[in-house]
């Protein structure tokens, strides 16, 4: 074939999804680097609330000793998902893990969804939710928070269910806000008899669980995952609490392999090094409320909102947070900046190390002061 154009390729394609808005996933570092003209070791990472102190030291020694990179990963991850079982008092008949718990939003949305169904999300929220749901076709129905404090309006939440709702996704603590589902919301939304799926992704910085609704609702989903606190973004593991049932069907619908080799050594070893996670999930949340607490000098400026997880949403009074955020992009410091319905002229900073936070707030008052 010539470069010349003949054939109308996208006309061949699923018209739905040329519409279709792409998800904005964040910039490697090494490009970053390149493009800011700053080494990677000088950039301050706090746009994807990953773990700022790494992966644990037992992570690691796994990945280095491991000799079976060349053979295909065991499919059913049998090894992890027994040690999860022992983690979290589950089952392991009833612990799925995926490739990151994006996949495994993927795999319940392909069990679940036949176009014409919907799906409740309560936005502002994690945008997985609502992409996926528009690749398999779901109508998908955003319920607004209350954009005082972010809360789940459940009577609109109750209302948006019907005959066709599939699925309802519950983000806890939710990302991009910070902020918790109480466990009468949870509840109330579990009694629809729909399935309901608790995204756990940062539950450790709230010291707070549903795992323990799974033994009374067999509606109840709860997804969690090595990305955050474990440090193994990079990796890609992430594990779901689901009724036996489901898992069954999961299993038919997943790649073989979709786990590495090296993602399951290396959540296996961060499980069994408790003192590691316990002393780090101190240190983050020690880290966030002084963070907040800095924060607040910028109160003329933007309401900082009290957080449960591993990141701080911001939202401005005045001026603009697309500059805060590309200002501090010059100068290495990396935020996630957001400007859509209930979430105009906002900003979202991850809790990093105590000298990052200093950097960050430093930056911040020279911008805002001088701007
Ligand atoms: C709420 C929430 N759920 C799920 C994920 C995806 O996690 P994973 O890396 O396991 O795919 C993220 C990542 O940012 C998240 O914020």
């Amino acid at each position: 074939m010539t470069t010349e154009k003949r054939l109308d390729l996208e006309a061949m394609m699923r018209p739905d999804l040329l519409e279709l808005e792409e998800y904005t996933p964040v910039e490697p570092l090494d490009r970053l680097s390149v493009r800011l003209g700053i080494p990677i070791e000088q950039l301050v990472k706090l746009d994807a609330n990953e773990n700022p102190y790494g992966a644990s030291p037992a992570a690691l020694e796994a990945l280095k000793n491991q000799q079976y990179y060349h053979i295909y990963p065991d499919p059913s991850a049998l090894n992890l998902r027994e040690e999860l079982g022992k983690y979290t008092g589950v089952s392991k008949e009833r612990i799925f893990v995926g490739s990151g718990s994006d996949e495994l939003l993927e795999l319940l949305i392909r069990l679940f969804i036949s176009p014409g169904d919907n799906i409740l999300d309560f936005a502002p929220t994690f945008g997985m939710y609502s992409f996926l749901g528009e690749l398999y076709r779901a109508q998908i129905r955003s319920v607004p928070r209350h954009i005082k404090d972010y809360s789940i309006d459940v009577e609109a939440a109750l209302a948006a269910v019907d005959e066709h709702t599939k699925l309802i996704f519950i983000c806890t603590p939710n990302n991009p806000t910070g902020n918790s589902a109480p466990e009468s919301v949870v509840r109330a939304l579990l009694d629809t008899g729909k399935i309901v799926v608790v995204d756990e992704a940062y539950h450790d910085f709230a010291g707070h669980s549903f795992i323990k609704l799974t033994d009374e609702y067999e509606n109840l989903i709860v997804l969690r995952t090595f990305s955050k606190l474990s440090g193994l973004a990079g990796l890609r593991v992430g594990y779901g609490i689901v009724p036996e049932i489901i898992a069954r069907q999961l299993w038919k619908i997943k790649q073989p392999y979709n786990v590495t080799v090296a993602g399951q050594e290396a959540a296996r070893a961060s499980l069994r090094e408790g003192n590691w996670i316990a002393e780090h999930v101190e240190k983050i949340v020690a880290e966030r409320e002084r963070l907040y607490g800095l924060l607040q000098e910028f109160s003329d400026y933007f309401e900082a909102l009290p957080s449960s997880s591993n990141f701080i949403f911001c939202r401005l009074k005045q001026g603009s947070a697309k500059l805060i955020k590309s200002e501090l992009e010059k100068r290495g410091v990396l935020v996630r900046h957001y400007n859509k319905p209930l979430l105009e002229n906002a900003f979202r900073v991850s809790v990093g190390r105590p000298e990052q936070t200093d950097i960050f707030i430093e930056h911040l008052k020279q911008i805002i002061y001088t701007q």
